[in-house]
């Protein structure tokens, strides 16, 4: 915790808004989706999606593959309360949704499905999407197809998998994840695995999204890592997110970013 509140400290001692920005393509994003103020009807059913799983106290048993919980003690888990600590809130959320409408990418891949409410707004952001999601816990998995379903969210693929067998085995490329949302196992180990395993799909339009990089000191070694990749070209650091850019077109250039 002091470690986060360090890191925040210095984040926004660092950060900017779009004053300053002075390339093109960042100043559009910052401008055009990170601040972008329209009420979009989207944005009721995130909340009602969130909602509805915020006011379930029935428990699942549930399967723990991440780095550790800092919160849960047991594996039998109050549905409210994985919605309350693992999952995305409802601000990042509306982001999230903002920055898929922004980029319309035609596929996404999800890392860590927990309950849905990240895939919710993914699926909502571009519904010409084929979205495939991941999750290893059976239990979680089930309840988030469930609550999508419900919500007539039809461009989502479950997969209900560990992560490293599905992106050490499959044949993922560019067609399956323009857009990659990274929230599943938050260690420099896994991180900087699967940024590795899916840089064959990558092309000038990939949209790459790390949760939580200031989360520990190891995943802000990982986060140094990427952004010194050499085929990593722009990086924007919103504390929450990493998110990372592989246009030629750009200088390499990382921001610091309010969002
Ligand atoms: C932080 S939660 C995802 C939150 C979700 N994206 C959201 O915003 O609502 C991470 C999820 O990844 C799953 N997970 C972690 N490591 C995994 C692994 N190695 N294989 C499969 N699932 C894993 C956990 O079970 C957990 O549900």
């Amino acid at each position: 915790m002091l470690f986060q509140i360090k890191s925040y400290i210095n984040f926004l001692w660092y950060s900017k808004n779009q004053h300053g920005v002075h390339s093109p393509f960042v100043f559009d994003l910052v401008t055009k989706c990170f601040y972008d103020k329209k009420n979009y009807p989207e944005y009721s059913i995130l909340k009602n999606y969130g909602n509805s799983l915020l006011e379930n106290k029935n428990t699942i048993e549930v399967t723990d593959f991440g780095a550790g919980s800092r919160v849960f003690k047991s594996n039998t888990r109050a549905i409210n309360q994985i919605a309350k600590n693992a999952g995305i809130s409802s601000k990042r959320a509306a982001l999230l949704f903002r920055i898929v409408h922004y980029f319309q990418p035609k596929s996404v891949l999800e890392i860590g499905t927990s309950l849905g409410l990240a895939t919710s707004a993914l699926s909502l952001g571009n519904k010409n999407a084929k979205i495939i999601t991941l999750e290893g816990c059976p239990n979680t998995i089930s309840i988030a197809k469930n609550q999508c379903e419900l919500q007539n969210l039809n461009n989502i693929k479950f997969v209900n998998t560990k992560f490293e067998d599905y992106l050490g085995n499959c044949q993922l490329n560019t067609e399956h994840c323009q857009l990659i949302y990274f929230d599943g196992n938050h260690s420099k180990k896994a991180t900087l695995d699967y940024f590795e395993l899916l840089l064959p799909t990558i092309t000038n339009d990939s949209v790459w999204i790390f949760d939580d990089i200031h989360w520990s000191k190891d995943m802000e070694d990982a986060w140094e890592i990427i952004k010194n990749h050499p085929k990593v070209t722009v990086t924007i650091d919103t504390f929450q997110w990493g998110i990372v850019f592989f246009r030629i077109e750009q200088e390499k250039e990382h921001f610091v970013i309010r969002a």
